[in-house]
């Protein structure tokens, strides 16, 4: 993977809990190109990798704009970032990626839950800039855990954006009006919690929307990489030697496969970073990541060993 060293330049609480984090380049060149929705991952100190979706305008090539949640159940990654980066720091970061883009449509309707605001906010810029029909919910807690209240309400789409507060009942979103009438030029965007994900996509199936017109990013690592009850033991085959190996339900391939002496680099082990990214050259792969976009998955081509497992008795993989 691409890393670029990029430097802190500022740092900001943006509410309760949340921080923005202004990356520039070191050296004063553009930066990487980015499209609304993009992420990159973020090298946190003490080795971990955190993806951060860019909340800035994407236009703009001299600086990366990224919002830190501290994570109640953090691993250190969003506690580092908060507590030990300062600014005038210098992190690593990978080039933008994105697999949240926004799609040619009449109309766009954006939700945004918590600190998944952070590409939603990016997205309603462009559509702002580029003269598109959108409307903009963002559901927080509270006021004070809402970050970039201010810049929202003071920005050119602030009339196209209804706050809605767990505080504040008369504020509540109805998702039953907002998306009572599917219309085939209009695509939804929905990032934010898993629960705040779930509760907008299963909604707006129930009442007709195509699955095609509804793309969500969730951001943490997806919750299936811990083991299932239905998990049963597969065999991986080498396609450079033919070896086989047995992979019981809870140990992941890598793993097996570096106790046998068959090394494949990994980094984020959760489905993340895309450092184990592998060929499949036969069988079908039980994609467990978050790495890989849905048109990947279903290619089944390649596959993240670290997290995912096999959906056929037997996986040959290019390793
Ligand atoms: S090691 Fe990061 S996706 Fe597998």
């Amino acid at each position: 993977m691409l890393q670029l060293s990029v430097k802190v330049a500022k740092k900001r609480v943006e509410a309760i809990d949340v921080v923005s984090l202004e990356l520039a380049s070191v050296d004063g060149q553009a930066l990487p190109a980015f499209t609304a929705g993009a992420h990159i991952d973020v090298f946190v100190p003490g080795g971990l990798i955190r993806q951060y979706s860019l909340l800035n305008d994407c236009t703009e090539s001299s600086r990366y704009l990224i919002g830190v949640l501290r994570e109640q159940n953090s691993r250190g990654g969003s506690v580092a970032l908060h507590d030990r980066t300062q600014e005038g720091d210098l992190i690593q970061i990978s080039a933008p990626r994105n697999r949240f883009a926004l799609m040619p449509a009449r109309r766009s309707i954006l939700f945004a839950g918590g600190i998944g605001v952070t590409p939603i906010l990016c997205m309603a810029k462009r559509l702002q800039a580029a003269q598109s029909d959108f409307e903009f919910h963002y559901c927080s807690r509270t006021l004070d855990r809402t970050a970039f209240h201010d810049e929202i309400v003071s920005s050119d789409f602030a009339g196209r954006t209804q706050f809605h507060f767990d505080d504040q009942a008369s504020t509540r979103m109805d998702l039953d009006a907002i998306l009572s009438t599917p219309h085939e030029q209009t695509h939804l965007y929905v990032c934010g919690p898993a629960g705040f994900i779930d509760c907008v996509v299963a909604h707006a199936q129930a009442v007709g929307w195509p699955v095609s017109q509804i793309h969500f990013e969730r951001f943490a690592a997806a919750e299936h990489i811990e083991p299932l009850a239905s998990d049963q033991t597969f065999q991986v085959k080498l396609a450079s030697t033919g070896e086989i190996f047995d992979i019981p339900p809870g140990e992941p391939i890598t793993r097996v496969l570096d106790r046998h002496g068959v090394f494949i680099p990994v980094s984020c082990e959760e489905g993340i970073c895309g450092t184990c990214l592998t060929g499949v050259v036969e069988g079908v792969p039980d994609h467990r990541d978050s790495y890989l976009t849905d048109q990947e998955h279903a290619v089944n081509d390649q596959f993240t060993p670290c997290c995912s497992r096999s959906k056929t008795s037997l996986l040959v993989i290019d390793a």
